[in-house]
């Protein structure tokens, strides 16, 4: 594998590629990672992974400062994988050589609810990096992780509106037998905290087999969630259940009419905040 961490190293090494697979990533990689790689690789040659902690989709209360960066050990997984051909890990003054004035801002209907709600500026720095990402790999399929589901749809939307010819493909989100989702964060848990982590996953299967079993009052359902959540400890942005095709809340009928749902949530538990998801 090639480490390189500017865009001219990266383009003298992609030059004349036709079909590159990209997978983008903040690094501290884990198992979920490494199968989007796998992922990946069948659908493009070669794969070519980014590592960068991208300042700009962080808040200013947020973690950014302590978000792990682990360059060496991922190099080494990313290694023993042997799916990556080229690493593109640059620095900030590479990626952001001056102060980055023109963004690429999500729509309000998309951007602006659940995590955007909750973390204002977020899909703004999601899709300027992405988008700049691009710009450097120029890939012809990129692969993001169904468990930020919120964020591959923003990711969709953008490729479509802007024309860039990238294909967006999906990975199934990657847990724990415990059903945890795998995270970057989950490290922050305490042993205590992570034992109470996969609540998460439990409640969002409930809402699941809820709407399966017939029920159609999802507000009903989102509050008892809520309420479990909090009893035991969590501070919940959100539980909430919508059209998988534009993220809005379903209207009256949708429901139990078979409209594809999917169930979000996001919520803190101690310092660490965690978001999970389903289709139902
Ligand atoms: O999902 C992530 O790790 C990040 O949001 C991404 C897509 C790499 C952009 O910084």
């Amino acid at each position: 594998m090639k480490v390189v961490h500017t865009v001219r190293e990266l383009r003298d090494q992609l030059r004349g590629q036709q079909r590159v697979a990209f997978v983008p990533t903040m690094g501290n990689l884990h198992a979920a990672h490494l199968s989007l790689m796998k992922l990946a690789r069948q659908h493009g040659d070669p794969v070519v992974a980014s590592i960068f902690v991208n300042r700009l989709q962080f808040g200013p209360n947020e973690d950014f400062d302590r978000y792990p960066r682990t360059l060496a050990a991922d190099i080494a997984k990313l290694e023993r994988e042997r799916d990556v051909y080229v690493l593109f890990a640059p620095d900030e003054h590479e990626m952001y050589p001056e102060p980055q004035s023109y963004k690429v801002q999500p729509p309000d209907d998309l951007g602006s609810i659940l995590e955007g709600e909750f973390r204002p500026g977020f899909f703004t720095g999601v899709c300027t990096v992405v988008a700049k990402l691009f710009a450097c790999v120029q890939p012809r399929v990129a692969v993001f992780g169904k468990k930020d589901y919120q964020q591959l749809m923003v990711v969709r939307s953008m490729c479509r509106q802007l024309q860039l010819p990238v294909e967006i493909l999906a990975h199934e989100t990657v847990r724990d037998p415990d059903g945890l989702a795998l995270s970057s964060r989950n490290r922050f848990l305490s042993v205590v905290e992570r034992a109470e982590a996969p609540r998460l996953h439990r409640l969002l299967l409930r809402v699941c087999e809820a709407v399966r079993a017939g029920a159609v009052d999802g507000t009903a359902l989102e509050a008892r969630a809520r309420a479990d959540l909090t009893a035991n400890g969590w501070e919940v942005d959100y539980v909430s259940l919508r059209r998988q095709r534009d993220l809005n809340p379903p209207v009256s009928g949708e429901i139990a009419a078979g409209e594809p749902l999917v169930v979000l949530a996001a919520a803190k538990l101690g310092h660490t905040r965690l978001i999970d998801n389903l289709e139902v």
